[in-house]
């Protein structure tokens, strides 16, 4: 796999690494947007904070994102008003406004490509969808309205417009907000302990502590193996392809998405759950010639989500019983917003300041869902099918992903490389040799 066209064009600033003990009041482990994110704030609000990065900064999932900026999250509103209430989704699309609009902020004092855009979901299938949609987001009092994109190179059945959305160049934007933050690079925190945690040999006292890894690894607390699972997408970016005006998704998982950096269009598809078969670049490289025959390809990547049970991120107390940890994890795919939904709400929390928003994504709500089933059926087939490459997480048969030429894991989503090497977590140690 290629590296990003984000990582390949802009340059990320180096922090050194863990070397004796330390204290702090609130420690945050993981250097995603989310991690980076509650650094700001908590450095804004004068708190005492370390971060600490297993590698470099962003080289996770922040580096892999399309990089969109929006509280448009596919066909969410008319789901989430049937499964919770008008409130509750309300607030969530109140949070992700707000989200947007803190971006908004930052970004006028950090250049990084920030572009206002509409945001469009469409489908190709049911326009009943579109329409539902568009009438219960109106009843949330946001303006949304229902389109018909002419940009895309085929005929929808309709989109939802959300105007006023964004996007950006992620890595410009984190490569400016992490400098002079107090970031530690090359410190893997393997093992948590009492009144904080162990990473390169060394104790990190910490009062309180932040999880923003994409998939916690803790699996004491808070059952995360079963509230998640991890869908890898994969992104290919064109030259000499038509330059669009708005930021597009399909409704259905297994469509394509759509969105213009300077020059390049960047088409998205071909996901799967982590660990099964799926479409992968072949799909979208596929699909791209026959839309426009002239388009070179510049850049190709892959991005892994966390997916929550319901659509909606978990943000807050990592479990009922340990009430100095906190967690932020299942993006379900729109990580930029969530990012910053989880930094607001996790650095009132440590701060012990009510915030209006942590209810609606309390890790501790029902886990009582249909995809519930479908990770616990995963986990036993997997677990009981007989291999010797098997996942140092909790041991589950891993699959050959030919594409990418690694191990990955359909349980909780944890990649190897061909030689073994940890590429992505819960899992946080290399396979043994075999
Ligand atoms: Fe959990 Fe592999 S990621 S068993």
């Amino acid at each position: 796999m290629s590296k990003s066209l984000w990582m390949v064009s802009a340059e990320l600033p180096h922090f050194k690494s863990l070397e004796d003990n330390i204290k702090t009041d609130v420690l945050i482990i993981g250097g995603g947007m989310c991690g980076l994110l509650c650094a700001h704030f908590l450095q804004k609000a004068g708190m005492d904070y370390i971060l600490v990065e297993a590698d470099r900064i962003a080289s996770g999932v922040t580096g892999n994102t399309t990089a969109k900026i929006t509280s448009q999250h596919g066909l969410m509103y008319d789901k989430l008003i049937k499964s919770y209430g008008i409130e509750k989704a309300q607030m969530y699309l109140e949070s992700n406004q707000k989200a947007l609009e803190e971006y908004k902020n930052i970004c006028q004092m950090i250049d990084c490509d920030f572009e206002e855009k509409d945001a469009y979901t469409y489908s190709v299938r049911d326009r009943r969808a579109i329409e539902d949609e568009v009438r219960a987001v109106n009843a949330l009092g946001f303006g949304a309205t229902f389109a018909e994109p002419k940009e895309l190179p085929f005929k929808t059945l309709g989109a939802v417009c959300f105007s006023g959305q964004a996007q950006f160049h992620p890595i410009k934007f984190v490569a400016e907000l992490a400098k002079g933050l107090n970031i530690y690079e090359k410190t893997f925190v393997r093992e948590i302990a009492p009144h904080g945690v162990f990473a390169n040999g060394k104790k990190i006292q910490a009062k309180k502590v932040i999880v923003a890894t994409h998939f916690p690894f803790i699996n004491k607390h808070g059952s995360y193996f079963l509230k998640l699972y991890q869908h890898r997408s994969y992104v290919s970016a064109f030259n000499k392809a038509p330059i669009l005006s708005g930021m597009y998704v399909d409704e259905d998982k297994k469509g394509l998405s759509f969105r213009s950096y300077g020059n390049l269009l960047l088409i998205g598809g071909g996901s799967h759950r982590t660990g099964k078969q799926g479409g992968t670049w072949r799909e979208v490289n596929q699909r791209a010639r026959e839309f426009y025959p002239d388009a070179v390809l510049q850049n190709e990547w892959a991005a892994q989500d966390c997916m929550s049970l319901d659509g909606i991120p978990y943000i807050g107390r990592y479990s009922k019983n340990t009430p100095d940890l906190y967690v932020a994890t299942g993006f379900n795919k729109w990580g930029m917003t969530a990012a910053m939904t989880a930094a607001m709400i996790l650095c009132d929390m440590v701060q012990d300041k009510q915030n209006e928003f942590a209810p609606v994504y309390s890790p501790d709500r029902s886990i009582l869902k249909p995809q519930l089933f479908v990770n616990g059926f995963e986990s036993a087939i997997n677990l009981l099918t007989p291999t010797t490459r098997r996942c140092p997480h909790l041991g589950c048969a891993l699959k050959w992903n030919k594409a990418e030429h690694s191990w990955d894991c359909p349980c909780h989503g944890s990649r190897f490389s061909e030689e073994g090497k940890l590429l992505d977590g819960p899992a946080t140690g290399d396979l043994p040799k075999v």
